[in-house]
């Protein structure tokens, strides 16, 4: 997904500075070439060697020792960045960036560049709160800086509250949205459903199932990324809404299917990855169900098959479903296709290493409503959203949607 890109990584002093080493690691993984910079600092936080053993890159800390693999290209850092992220950023480098000063070699190269550059500030609350500090934020916001939001919790130092620095994830997720130039959604609205459903018993207990909804959330990302409006209509997760995506979150089948069907006129493609019950408890009880020596029977009713329904509704919409099975993937999917009038089908087995529920990966068979099977081997969600996508955009192109 970053093949060939340049992403120069900015490491300030600041206890954060280790999960830098984790958001270099995973922006290998996706092709990307790391080149480090090291505050001196940071160098007291995190040794070089880390960064040069995870990136494969020589990491410069002295503006004045240059390295020698760019001077031998002739071409700077800047040039070569096809964007900056600083992660962890200082008080004192958002102080620097803000107000012009150059005095180290990330400071001076970020003045150079004409990429994006992203900022992910770490620091103590107070730290934060401080309207210096705030005053260069939105200084640096005003000019076109990109900030990653430090998040609230637990800090380092002892203190709750805002300040610690964003997961790599939702760094890495910023980065992917600068840098992917596949726009090809732009205009249109992608309706995707994720997560479990919920269906009450009593006022404490429920029934549901494994999803955590990582691969609808993967999904809504991509499109978003892709230039798409992205309604998001989520059952209950721990997951955090995508960059750019509209999120509605729902608790059972009936009121995803409701939320669902409002929605459906505004939208041009429906991705349904929601694990949604297929019954429910036919009574719900308004006090606790006090247990008692007998067996409890619990009679369930039948929730509407909002991919049933929503293919008779869709028009010229594009509806694309999930399917998970643990037996005969291929011929109920193809079953389903037909039956639910799909454009395509995503069957995953649950037994296959690597796919199903929680995973950040996943294996799956893409059917098209004509029976056609593509095999997407082991990716990461995102990837194989990626791919889920272009099959639409192709799909799209093709009848003029
Ligand atoms: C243990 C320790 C932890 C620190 N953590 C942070 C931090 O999280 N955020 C921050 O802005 N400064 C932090 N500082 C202060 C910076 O290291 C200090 O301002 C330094 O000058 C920053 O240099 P740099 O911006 O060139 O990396 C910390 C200092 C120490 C000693």
């Amino acid at each position: 997904m970053l093949q060939d890109k340049n992403i120069v990584l900015g490491v300030c002093g600041g206890i954060a500075a280790y999960k830098a080493c984790e958001l270099t690691s995973r922006l290998r993984k996706l092709g990307a070439r790391v080149h480090v910079i090291m505050t001196k600092s940071a160098t007291e936080f995190v040794t070089p060697l880390t960064f040069q053993s995870l990136s494969l890159n020589q990491v410069v800390t002295d503006q004045f020792s240059a390295p020698r693999y760019w001077e031998i290209e002739h071409i700077s850092l800047a040039k070569l960045a096809d964007a900056f992220v600083i992660a962890p950023a200082t008080a004192n480098m958002i102080g620097k960036l803000a107000n012009g000063i150059a005095d180290d070699m990330l400071s001076t190269t970020v003045m150079a560049a004409k990429t994006p550059v992203i900022i992910a500030p770490a620091m103590n609350t107070n730290m934060l709160d401080n309207p210096v500090v705030q005053r260069n934020i939105d200084a640096l916001k005003a000019l076109g800086y990109i900030f990653v939001e430090p998040e609230e919790g637990l800090l380092a130092c002892g203190d709750v509250g805002k300040g610690k620095l964003a997961d790599p994830a939702a760094i890495l997720e910023r980065i992917l949205h600068v840098l992917n130039p596949k726009k090809d959604l732009a205009g249109k609205t992608v309706l995707v459903t994720a997560g479990p459903t919920q269906e009450a018993l009593d006022p404490v207990r429920f029934i549901t199932n494994h999803s955590t909804g990582k691969m609808g959330y993967a999904v809504a990302a991509i499109a978003a990324r892709r230039g798409a409006r992205v309604v998001l209509v989520s059952g209950p997760t721990c997951l955090k809404t995508p960059e750019g995506v509209e999120r509605h979150n729902v608790r059972s089948a009936l009121e995803m299917f409701e939320k669902v069907t409002a929605l459906l006129p505004e939208s041009d493609i429906i991705i349904k990855s929601a694990a949604v019950a297929d019954y429910a408890p036919a009574e719900v009880s308004g006090q606790k169900i006090k247990k008692s020596d007998d067996e409890l029977n619990i009679a369930l009713k039948r929730n509407p098959d909002i991919l049933y329904e929503l293919g008779k509704m869709k028009g010229s919409r594009i509806l694309v479903g999930f399917a998970m099975e643990t037996e005969n993937l291929v011929e109920n999917a193809l079953v389903k296709v037909k039956k639910k009038n799909l454009d395509f089908i995503v069957a995953n087995d649950l037994n296959v290493e690597g796919a199903g529920f929680g995973t950040d990966t996943n294996v799956v068979k893409l059917i098209d409503g004509d029976g056609g099977i593509e095999s997407i081997s082991i990716k990461s969600k995102l990837e194989i959203a990626d791919i889920i996508l272009d099959r639409i955009a192709d799909k799209m192109k093709r009848t003029c949607v």
